[in-house]
């Protein structure tokens, strides 16, 4: 606007400006007309930022060069009073899919949508669950004292597991990691007879505190399973919260020692009877550095326990979503109410009561945890950080069963089934500094190891047109 009205301006034209807009208006009303043509615009960019319905005309010498509001209108407008179709820039919205990336299970893998400022794009990402996967279990498990008994059971999960999986999985292999706590005061005894035997009141031996251990990466043979976990010994603390959370993140992260299969459903099973410390939790042993999400593992044992506070659980759920990973609480029934808190925070993650704990009980939670969590297809939608506020998204889901879902997922979801999730973007406004933007949109069925990729060009700008030569000089 300055530029113009800095050659031509004064008071009176502008009055005069206002009277042309009238003028036009009246003598082709319609709607919608007004909302492009105005005085105050004065660039291309401003003029498409009106709207999608909006075009400007570059050409020139389009009404002899009059003022430069004209040139924005609806594109029908503007070629009837003389613009060549070849001189308008207007508002185009594409979506383009590469279809040639093959996927068995979540298709197109690849789109990419052009918008404009108000404008919106809408497409089906469809998301196959296959008949039969292979599955990784990981045994997360709490071996502070009062664990014993629980640790005892799980020596013999693991052949009887693997024979009921056979129903619903090609394969299972299992692996296997422990935790207590930040081995720091206050949550261990720091004394020198507590630190290497914290159970020496007990009078039972039993191993340091540590933050988190990797025993176990995943493997087939469950012989080997049953091995390694008859070595397990229990370890102590004091306070009752355990480190829960900061081991799940390491076991999510540390992708090569725990050894996750790409091809596989994965699930992370994290036992305890004790609620989990939370992010701030640690500032009480003077750990202030928040969790960097990264994996810190040497010789199979988290060195970050005592560096990093514990990751918040927002951080959690985005690393867990990322990795692909399920997470089942398997808890004692007093802890029940605290994870079902939190289990609501994460997606791909269910709860199971230990109550009268066995063996058996354990297996069936397993089965059921899988069967639940495998027959809900859920999306998640994230739109790059730093562009979050200007872009909308919108996920309507048509189940099998014929139903479209108010939230973001279907249930009751059987082997061999499709969910088509239809999606739509909208960008409200453009960056401060009026350009163009670049961004990835990244859409993740839970729990599936594919997912797509959305690349939004965001035209903020007018790529062509003379229009800065013609208004500044
Ligand atoms: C999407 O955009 C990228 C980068 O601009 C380009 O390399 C790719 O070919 C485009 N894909 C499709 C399907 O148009
Ligand atoms: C589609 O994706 C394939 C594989 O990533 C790539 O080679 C090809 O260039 C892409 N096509 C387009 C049009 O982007
Ligand atoms: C399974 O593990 C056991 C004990 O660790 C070992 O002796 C056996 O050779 C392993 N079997 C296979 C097929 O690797
Ligand atoms: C994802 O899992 C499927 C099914 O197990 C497998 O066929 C596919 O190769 C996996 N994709 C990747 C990228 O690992
Ligand atoms: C997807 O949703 C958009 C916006 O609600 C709607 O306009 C469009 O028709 C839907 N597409 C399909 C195929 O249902």
């Amino acid at each position: 606007m300055t530029s113009w009205l800095r050659t031509h301006g004064s008071v009176p034209l502008c009055l005069l400006l206002c009277c042309v807009v009238v003028a036009v208006c009246a003598e082709a009303p319609g709607a919608g007309d007004g909302v492009c043509s105005s005085p105050s615009i004065t660039s291309c960019a401003e003029c498409l930022r009106r709207g999608p319905q909006c075009a400007w005309c570059f050409s020139e010498d389009f009404q002899d060069g009059s003022w430069p509001g004209q040139r924005c209108d609806l594109p029908v407008n503007l070629l009837r009073k003389g613009c060549g179709p070849e001189f308008l820039e207007q508002s185009e919205v594409k979506v383009e899919v590469n279809a040639t990336i093959g996927s068995t299970q979540v298709s197109p893998r690849d789109i990419n949508i052009t918008l404009r400022p108000g404008s919106e794009a809408s497409f089906i990402v469809a998301v196959k669950q296959l008949e039969r996967y292979p599955v990784d279990l990981y045994y997360l498990v709490d071996v502070s004292a009062s664990m014993q008994e629980n640790l005892d059971h799980l020596k013999t999960v693991g052949v009887a597991l693997s024979l009921r999986m056979t129903e619903h999985s090609s394969d299972l292999w299992l692996g296997f990691g422990s935790f207590v706590d930040k081995p720091v005061s206050p949550y261990i005894n720091v004394h020198p007879s507590k630190i290497n035997n914290p159970c020496s009141d007990y009078e039972i031996r039993c191993r340091p505190a540590h933050g988190f251990h990797h025993v176990l990466s995943m493997t087939g043979n469950m012989t080997e399973f049953t091995r390694v976990i008859k070595r397990q010994r229990i370890s102590g603390n004091m306070d009752t919260p355990e480190g829960g959370l900061d081991a799940m993140l390491q076991a999510a992260v540390c992708q090569k020692a725990v050894g996750w299969r790409p091809q596989a459903k994965r699930l992370l099973l994290l036992m305890t009877d004790q609620p989990s410390h939370l992010a701030l939790d640690s500032r009480l042993a003077g750990i202030v550095t928040p969790h960097d999400g990264l994996c810190h593992l040497e010789n199979n044992i988290y060195t970050g326990s005592t560096r990093m506070d514990h990751p918040s659980v927002g951080q959690l759920s985005d690393k867990l979503l990322d990795n692909h990973i399920y997470s089942i609480f398997a808890v004692e029934k007093q802890q029940y109410q605290w994870y079902e808190e939190l289990v609501r925070l994460l997606p791909g993650s269910y709860l199971g009561k230990l109550g009268l704990f066995q063996a058996p009980n354990l297996i069936e939670l397993v089965l059921d945890a899988y069967k639940r969590l495998l027959s809900e297809v859920a999306l998640s939608v994230s739109v790059e950080d730093k562009a979050v506020s200007r872009y909308w998204v919108s996920v309507s889901p048509l189940c099998p069963d014929g139903s479209t879902a108010k939230d973001q997922s279907c249930s009751g979801v059987q082997p061999d089934q499709t969910v088509y999730f239809n999606i739509t973007i909208g960008l409200r406004s453009c960056p401060d500094n009026g350009e163009d933007e670049d961004v990835q949109v990244m859409v993740r069925p839970v729990g599936y190891n594919e997912s797509t990729v959305i690349r939004i060009h965001s035209k903020c700008s007018c790529s062509c047109g003379p229009e800065a030569r013609s208004w500044t000089d």
